[in-house]
């Protein structure tokens, strides 16, 4: 067997919605492999010292720059930028995303609307800005890692939008990665349940505030996952391990949504 273990050292890897959460913790956990990172953003102000950190966490190179998803000229230029800066394009890993509650019944169209502009449509224009950039330069693994999630799997009541988004988004994972087959480029999509992050922070402990949403909460493995559990999957999928596994939507949820938990 091949030793992979410092296969990402510097290879050029962009992370969009690095600035929180689970973006934020892949970023890290590409630098500390030696990577050449890219953290993108829309929320340019938790970027900031973002890549001293990441150098300082072993990239040999990082870059931050602003970015929203949707808006498709922007990622263009962000994406040729961001190749340029980085020396090509290997990986591209999608975490942006929102989250909006309440039932279907009184969500307003502009939240639904910005729902699936950033979770569905967006993951469509960046990997769409990207494949320029990931089909040009040496021929080694490429892949596209989006964050779906465990709704588009197991939907629950007060966040319709959402896991319709994140449905949609898988199935776009599926048909790209067909696409792609061709040219080697992997497109696969993670599925978390609860990740301790700021999307899900507000919703935690006892609130009536929460439009009757309710996380998925702590799994059948007795903890809710942290943001590097997911990273760790991210990393797999980018990996030479998994150079014959596409268009899949992968649950890391410790067993969320395998079955229904004992009483
Ligand atoms: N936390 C969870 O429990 C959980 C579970 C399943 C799936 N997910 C998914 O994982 C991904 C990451 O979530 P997180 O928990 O780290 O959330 P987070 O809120 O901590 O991070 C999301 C990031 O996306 C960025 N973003 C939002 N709108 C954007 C835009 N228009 N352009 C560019 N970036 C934008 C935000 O600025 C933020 O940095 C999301 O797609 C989320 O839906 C999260």
């Amino acid at each position: 067997m091949s030793d992979h273990n410092n296969e990402f050292q510097n290879r050029p890897v962009a992370v969009l919605g690095a600035a929180s959460g689970i973006g934020r913790a892949t970023a890290l956990a590409f630098a500390s492999r030696g990577a050449r990172v890219a953290a993108l953003d829309v929320n340019t102000d938790s970027l900031e010292g973002f890549a001293d950190t990441l150098r300082d966490t072993g990239a040999s190179e990082a870059l931050t720059a602003t970015a929203d998803v949707r808006d498709s000229s922007m990622l263009n230029a962000v994406l040729k930028q961001t190749a340029t800066g980085l020396g090509g394009l290997d990986h591209l890993i999608f975490t942006s995303g929102i989250l909006r509650v309440g039932a279907l019944a009184d969500m307003a169209e502009e939240e639904f609307d910005d729902v699936f502009a950033v979770n569905m449509r967006g993951f469509w224009i960046a990997a769409r800005a990207a494949l320029p950039h990931l089909q040009s330069g040496p021929d080694r693994r490429k892949s596209i890692t989006a964050l779906s999630s465990a709704a588009a799997i197991r939907p629950k009541a007060s966040s319709g939008a959402y896991a319709a988004s994140k449905a949609a988004l898988s199935h776009l994972v599926r048909v790209l990665a067909v696409e792609l087959a061709s040219s080697a480029i992997t497109v696969n999509a993670i599925a978390p349940a609860t990740v301790d992050t700021p999307m899900t922070q507000p919703f935690m402990g006892e609130s009536n505030a929460n439009h009757g949403y309710r996380l998925s909460g702590t799994s059948p493995m007795g903890r809710i996952a942290q943001p590097e559990d997911i990273a760790e999957a991210c990393l797999f999928l980018s990996a030479q391990a998994s150079v014959y596994i596409t268009g899949i939507t992968m649950p890391v949820d410790g067993g969320s949504t395998a079955a229904m938990p004992r009483s």
